[in-house]
């Protein structure tokens, strides 16, 4: 088998963020969510992986190379235009050939991994499998209507959804999707839905099987800033302690924490799950539970929880506790000195401030 990683899209919903990254290198405990795909990829035995990549290709290609890192062989296609998932698939035919494979949203994040997925597809002789899962906002999703556990509909975001059964961004088809994709006509919104192409599938006698995930497993699409937090929460719950960093003897960690090579912990306490990335210094601070703080930060003088904090930024002296907060690439958070006493902002479009 093949696999198919969808890593275009504007990410509107992550804005201001998307601005200058793109949304699958959005990091969870300081790994771009796109690695955890590439990484169950690998683990289901595929290695094989295309990746459909848009405006913010050369950011992806200089992410993940030729993906040996991750022990895959990584070959790129390029969407001139986002113009749907079963678009990308449609361009991906000449490098997916006749071999089946699995299709994976790289803004789509599970826990578990795919191995008893990829094993159902591989042994249950069906077309295509699709991953459902309940959610609480369905109109958010593709939702699937199902008589006695076999789909019957596929609707993308309906406004009055029929069930809370939600497609997850994780598929697997043969090659008679090709027939589909090459079938159907854009949506309404401009776009070629994956939805369509299962329902043509559905709808032309191929067997659709899917798989309901166990309710406890840990499915999130990454779109939306609070998903962040939640998907940043799951990974640092399971992760494995390693203190690779320097931590002074006036510091306390306790609970599960990370420190990366390079790190230094100075008279600070560190209250795990959280992961403190290369190079990053934590000074007179406090650092609460399901925090991550990516490589070449400062945090001094400050505390923060319940957050994630990208590459070379700076929290300093900030008198309240900041948490719930995700805060991008060189950003400075700081007191300042000067007069008046007053906020001092450069925000960039979206951005997001909750001041005390
Ligand atoms: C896409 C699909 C939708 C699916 C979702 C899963 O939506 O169109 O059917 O339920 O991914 O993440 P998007 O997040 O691109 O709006």
């Amino acid at each position: 088998m093949k696999g198919l990683i969808l890593s275009g899209g504007k990410g509107t919903r992550l804005r201001p963020f998307t601005y200058t990254g793109a949304k699958q290198l959005v990091p969870l405990a300081n790994k771009p969510v796109l690695f955890y795909a590439i990484e169950h990829l690998v683990a289901a035995g595929i290695s094989d992986i295309g990746i459909v990549v848009g405006d913010t290709g050369d950011q992806i290609r200089a992410a993940v190379g030729d993906g040996s890192l991750l022990g895959a062989r990584v070959t790129y296609i390029q969407q001139d235009r986002p113009l749907g998932i079963a678009h990308g698939v449609k361009i991906a035919e000449t490098f997916l050939g006749k071999e089946p494979f699995v299709l994976f949203l790289g803004d789509n994040f599970i826990r578990e991994g795919i191995v008893p997925l990829v094993d159902q597809f591989r042994s249950g002789g069906a077309n295509s499998l699709i991953i459902l899962n309940r959610v609480k906002n369905p109109c958010d999703f593709g939702i699937a209507e199902c008589v006695d556990r076999r789909v019957v509909r596929l609707v993308e975001k309906p406004r009055e959804p029929k069930s809370d059964l939600a497609v997850t961004g994780i598929y697997m088809f043969d090659q008679n999707v090709f027939r589909a994709v090459n079938s159907i006509k854009p949506s309404a919104r401009g776009e070629l839905e994956i939805t369509e192409t299962i329902q043509y599938l559905i709808d032309n006698q191929f067997q659709v099987a899917a798989h309901f995930l166990e309710n406890g497993s840990c499915w999130i699409d990454t779109g939306k800033m609070e998903d962040i937090l939640e998907a940043n929460r799951l990974v640092l719950e399971v992760l494995a302690e390693r203190l690779e960093g320097f931590m002074d003897e006036s510091s306390e960690i306790c609970g599960r924490v990370v420190l990366e090579p390079g790190s230094e912990v100075i008279n600070s306490v560190i209250r795990g799950p959280a992961i403190i990335g290369q190079r990053t210094r934590i000074i007179n601070s406090y650092v609460g539970p399901f925090t991550s703080i990516n490589h070449d930060c400062l945090v001094s003088d400050s505390e923060i929880e319940h957050s994630v904090v990208l590459e070379n930024s700076r929290i300093l002296g900030i008198r309240y506790r900041i948490e719930n907060s995700l805060i991008g690439r060189n950003v400075e958070v700081a007191r300042s000195p000067m007069k008046p006493r007053a906020y001092k902002l450069v925000l960039g479009d979206f951005s997001k401030v909750g001041l005390l």
